[in-house]
């Protein structure tokens, strides 16, 4: 291994694993490296662009000797959007990089015993897994290196796609995504086809102008489809003409509807939406239980394998039908009603007020009869007084966003003393942290890591807690 001190390249990093949010990890004099555009097994040169805490980070300028991992990526926009970064490793080493990410983060933050690290759960898909995506139209489209050599203006560059990552202004062109079902990709390309023909001007979010800003596109397992397309300013003929020609192209899509947003921000939760044609909400069904779902909800953007994680939560709680059960984190209130035929009752809590209007909504169109919903701050909910008023859980399921659980509800947890808690996570590390607090009082019996997004380095992991 050699190192040319001028230019900060390091050559002849061997890649031996893959650290916290994915990025590929070597070592050099003794030094970790964190190395982008680098996968485990490689031996790459580096350049190095910071050091952070004692460790080098850098990015992959050569490949001296490929991985036996590796593979042809599926996707032409690889490399350029910021998505699926993994596509260029083979499925089964994905899997086995997850699976050790879990076992690392229990042998490393939690430091506890636990009974059974099972195999990770694949996803049946790996390609067009998703039911929602969103697009951005920009004016600035993001340039390929290969265009940047020609020394060219290109002064038309209007795109519709993804945020390149690090460059908020620039957006890949996207011709063809292949996270979600057709028509996705149709309407996409139709919309930025009618926009370019009829010359609609494209966002330009550091000038503040442009009519088109972003497109939402959602299909569910059932084939129902939802787009929402969002104006900067109303222009009520061309929004007129392009929601028309949608609507001719693909008379399939039931729900579609518009935003106007003149906001500085993209972001449209806080904002009306319209319906154009058809309908408000969509439908997805997760085996037995149906959801409506609005352009606001949140759900699950992987729904088969969400079928699958719903079933291992079952199997770990293994009811008996008399269960009183907390779902903290319900969300839209999934969880819930996916158990609410095999308990006696299910008290939901999640923060988002919308969620739980959807969450009493899904109740009630599923004729589920034993739910309660709260919106509210878990750890400011769940007390010795409400416990009181719904009775000790004889099971609490819980699913915190990725910081975790917030300390003072791990310490409600340890004085409510659930006989069992199915811990739900898409953070390996906050849940091994969790589980190192919740091992004064529990045995961590089982963990199953569920794999619901191929070609990135998310993971979601189920773990079974029993008192000791
Ligand atoms: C990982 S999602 C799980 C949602 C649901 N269990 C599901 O499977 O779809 C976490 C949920 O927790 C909610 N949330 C985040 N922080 C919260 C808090 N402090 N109190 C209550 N809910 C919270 C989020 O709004 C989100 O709906």
């Amino acid at each position: 291994m050699g190192r040319n001190r001028k230019k900060k390249i390091i050559e002849n990093v061997e890649i031996t694993g893959i650290a916290d949010k994915g990025k590929a990890v070597g070592r050099h004099d003794g030094r970790v490296i964190f190395v982008a555009d680098a996968v485990p097994g490689d031996v790459v040169d580096v350049l190095i662009q910071k050091t952070k805490k004692g460790a080098l980070i850098g990015k992959a300028i050569q490949l001296k000797k490929p991985s036996a991992d590796r593979i042809t990526p599926i996707c032409e926009h690889f490399g350029i959007c910021g998505g699926c970064k993994w596509q260029h490793l083979s499925y089964e080493a994905q899997l086995t990089h997850k699976q050790t990410t879990v076992e690392n983060a229990i042998s490393r933050i939690a430091k506890i015993p636990v009974g059974e690290i099972q195999p990770i759960l694949p996803s049946e898909e790996t390609a067009y897994y998703r039911n929602k995506l969103e697009f951005s139209f920009s004016n600035k489209r993001w340039l390929t290196e290969e265009e940047v050599q020609t020394g060219d203006k290109f002064p038309k560059r209007d795109a519709l796609g993804f945020h390149r990552p690090g460059a908020f202004d620039k957006i890949v062109d996207v011709n063809h995504c292949h996270l979600l079902p057709e028509p996705s990709n149709a309407i996409r390309n139709e919309v930025r086809k009618f926009a370019l023909e009829n010359e609609y001007s494209f966002f330009d979010i550091r000038e503040q102008e442009g009519l088109l800003r972003q497109l939402f596109i959602r299909i569910t397992s059932l084939g129902e489809i939802m787009v929402i397309l969002c104006f900067y300013y109303d222009d009520e003929e061309k929004r007129k003409a392009i929601l028309d020609h949608l609507h001719q192209k693909f008379p399939e899509i039931i729900s579609l509807l518009y935003i106007i947003n003149p906001k500085k921000n993209d972001t449209v939760y806080d904002l009306p939406v319209k319906v154009w044609k058809g309908q408000p909400f969509i439908t997805e069904e997760l085996r037995h239980v149906k959801f409506k779902i609005g352009p606001k909800s949140f759900f699950q953007t992987n729904s088969k394998q969400a079928v699958r994680l719903y079933d291992t939560v079952v199997e770990f709680a293994d009811f008996n039908g008399s269960e009183n059960v907390y779902d903290l984190y319900t969300g839209l209130g999934s969880i819930a009603c996916f158990v609410a035929n095999k308990c006696k009752h299910v008290t939901g809590i999640e923060e988002i007020e919308a969620a739980i209007e959807d969450a009493n909504e899904n109740a009630t169109l599923n004729n589920i009869e034993n739910t309660t919903f709260y919106a509210g701050d878990v750890k400011d909910i769940l007390n010795a007084s409400f416990v009181e008023k719904h009775g000790k859980p004889d099971l609490i399921i819980t699913d915190p966003p990725r910081v975790g659980m917030h300390k003072n509800v791990v310490a409600t947890l340890l004085e409510v003393m659930a006989p069992k808690i199915v811990y739900v996570s898409c953070n390996p590390a906050t849940q091994a942290r969790d589980l190192q607090l919740l091992s004064e009082k529990y045995d961590v019996i089982k963990i199953k890591p569920v794999d619901m997004f191929p070609h990135t380095h998310h993971i979601e992991s189920v773990a079974l807690l029993v008192a000791k």
